[in-house]
This record gives C-alpha cells, sequence and structure tokens, in this order.
C-alpha cells in the first residue's frame, strides 16, 4: 500500500545516477521479483523507448554484447547468485555494467570493478520493492539521454496510484475471496488468462500468487495460445481449473481474444474471474496490476493460514546454489 510513497521516494533521486555513452541494447539481468524488473522495462521500452530491451533471467549473457551494450544487474538483496555471475562475466568481457541492489555482494563487486552502483532502501521483501527497483531504473535511462519514461510521467503514475490504491484494496479483497472460495477450496488450478503485451503482468501475478499464496500457477496469453495451448483443450486431461482474466478495457482486440479464450476454457469450467486493468498508459496499467497482484496473493495467503513473506523453497534453492554453480 506504500507503494506511491516508493515512487516518490525514487523521484526525489531521479537524474543522480547516469551513465555515459552512446549504447545499441541494454540487456537487464535478474531473478524472481528483480527479473520482473527486466520485463517491466522490455514491454515499456517496446511501446515507447529508443533503445531495445533484452531480458536475461539466468547467469547466462548472450554472445552478441558489445561495447555498445549497456548491462543492468538488478538484484534486491545484491547476493542473487545468477545475477551475481552475469554481472561478474560482464565485467570481465569489459562491457558496460550498471547495478541496482540494496547491498549484499553485488554493492562490493559494483565497487570492485568501478561500475555504478544505485542504492536502494534494504529491509523489503524483493517482490513489494518493485516500485523502488523498477523507477530507479526508469530514473536511470531517463538522465542518460534514452528516456522510456519521463520524470514527469513517472509522478503522474504516482499520483495515479495514490488515488487507486484504495480501489485497488477492494478489488484485490474480491479477487482474494474469489481465489479462496472457487480455486484453493475446490482444488481447481489457478489459469491466469491475459492477452499480449500483458504477459510480463501474467507472470508477475504468477509470482506473486507462488510467493505470497503458494500456490501453482499457470499462464496462459493470447494470441500465442491460440496456436498451440488450445489443442490441448480438446481432449483434456486436467479438467479442474479456473480461470482469472486479465485484460485492457481499451484494447479491444485483447477484450475479444480473452473472450474466445473464455469460449473454450467454458468447455472445461465456468468459474472465471475479470480483472480490468485501471490507468491511463502502460505504466500506469502495469502498476494498477502489480499492486492488486501484490495485495490479492497477499490476502489469499493469510486466508490459506500461511506466512505471505515466508519463501521456504527459495531459501533452500539459494543454500544450494553456491553448489551447483560451483561458485566461492
Ligand atoms: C521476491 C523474491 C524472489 C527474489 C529472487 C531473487 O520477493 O523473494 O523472487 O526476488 O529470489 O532475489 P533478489 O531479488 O534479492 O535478487
Amino acid at each position: 500500500m506504500s507503494w506511491p510513497e516508493m515512487i516518490k521516494s525514487t523521484l526525489e533521486k531521479w537524474g543522480v545516477h547516469r551513465v555515459d555513452g552512446v549504447f545499441d541494447e541494454v540487456v537487464v539481468v535478474g531473478m524472481g521479483g528483480s527479473g520482473v524488473v527486466g520485463d517491466y522495462l522490455q514491454v515499456l521500452s517496446s511501446k515507447r523507448g529508443s533503445l531495445p530491451v533484452y531480458v536475461v533471467k539466468s547467469h547466462v549473457l548472450p554472445h552478441f554484447l558489445d561495447s555498445h551494450s549497456l548491462v543492468l544487474a538488478v538484484s534486491y538483496s545484491g547476493n542473487t547468485l545468477e545475477t551475481l555471475i552475469a554481472f561478474k562475466r560482464a565485467t570481465e568481457r569489459g562491457l558496460r555494467v550498471v547495478a541496482i541492489s540494496s547491498g549484499g555482494l553485488l554493492e562490493e563487486e559494483a565497487r570492485r570493478s568501478g561500475a555504478l552502483h544505485v542504492k536502494i532502501p534494504g529491509g523489503l521483501a524483493p517482490r513489494a520493492s518493485l516500485p523502488l527497483m523498477l523507477y530507479s531504473a526508469l530514473g536511470l535511462f531517463d538522465s542518460s539521454g534514452f528516456s522510456i519514461t519521463s520524470r514527469g510521467e513517472a509522478e503522474k503514475s504516482a499520483v495515479f496510484l495514490e488515488e487507486s490504491r484504495e480501489l485497488a484494496l477492494s478489488v484485490s479483497r474480491r479477487l482474494a475471496e474469489w481465489l479462496y472460495s472457487e480455486c484453493t477450496l475446490q482444488r481447481r488450478l489457478v489459469v491466469v488468462a491475459t492477452h499480449a503485451p500483458l504477459d510480463v503482468l501474467a507472470l508477475r501475478f504468477k509470482n506473486e500468487l507462488n510467493e505470497n499464496s503458494k500456490l501453482q500457477v499457470k499462464v496462459d496469453v493470447a494470441p500465442e495460445w491460440m496456436h498451440n495451448d488450445v489443442v490441448g483443450y480438446e481432449v483434456p486431461v486436467f479438467r479442474d481449473i479456473c480461470v482469472l482474466e486479465i485484460v485492457d478495457p481499451s484494447d479491444s482486440v485483447g477484450v475479444e481474444l480473452v473472450d474466445f479464450m473464455r469460449s473454450i476454457y467454458s468447455e472445461l469450467t465456468s468459474t472465471s474471474h475479470r480483472l480490468e486493468l485501471r490507468g491511463d498508459n502502460t505504466l500506469e496499467k502495469l502498476m494498477y496490476g502489480s499492486l492488486v497482484a501484490g495485495l490479492s496473493s497477499t490476502l489469499l495467503g493469510t486466508m490459506r493460514g500461511l506466512d505471505p513473506l515466508a519463501t521456504r523453497s527459495i531459501q533452500l534453492y539459494k543454500s544450494r546454489a553456491p553448489g551447483i554453480f560451483q561458485y566461492n
């Protein structure tokens, strides 16, 4: 609920950090709640930006990077191994690298290699700090001459989110109740169905339901869904699903695509819930949808008697990762 304030705190530092140089592309490296920043930058940039944004959610950097590439490593904790490995490999290759973290080893590595490090406040779950990471990156790009979002647009989005947060909360309460009674209590698999370019938001919803509500989730995105998944519904093996539809009401083609999806799902289930996004532009719609994803999944976790904050399996994996990657 404090996301508008988070955005405003980032706006105060807008213009403080910049990278000099002319770039052909930006590669954003990060995992989980930090990796989603790359997804959002990519979709925002493809609408408005001047540079292509590639997203890397692993330790493997693309081969094509050169002196005209900018690598942005994002890790809220600064201690995520895949991101650290990619960061180190990028510096070893002599690439231009920038890091965003609340501290951790990434900050140390950035200092050691002389790379720019943008420090954000710590003490939160990475997924709850989305505005800190996203708007820090947007501010950095804007100040460096390859703007995706201007300062004015960022300010407007903070005001929009402030004005919509009570509505987002009541929408989230209704959604959490539906998810609880129609999906989890009935043991139905949650399917998040949406249309391009909202696939990044559907993914964010999935991640939030995974982590805050401890649920397995499937993501279906039109129109690609119509070219493969849809055939799986001809002779379905799994029938117990509930469908959360996410649509942008100003995108009439998107709405019709999701209507078509519903006509196919309806042969299996009539259990569906539609979330209509609000906002004047893609940034506002993504932030509104992300806020509803965070609030509804947290409420649902609590309804299930679980701790939304705890992510035991991620910690288990992180304790094993150094052995898997042979990283000391
Ligand atoms: C989200 C979350 C995870 C982390 C991921 C990477 O809240 O806990 O998805 O974001 O494990 O960790 P960081 O973000 O610290 O690089």
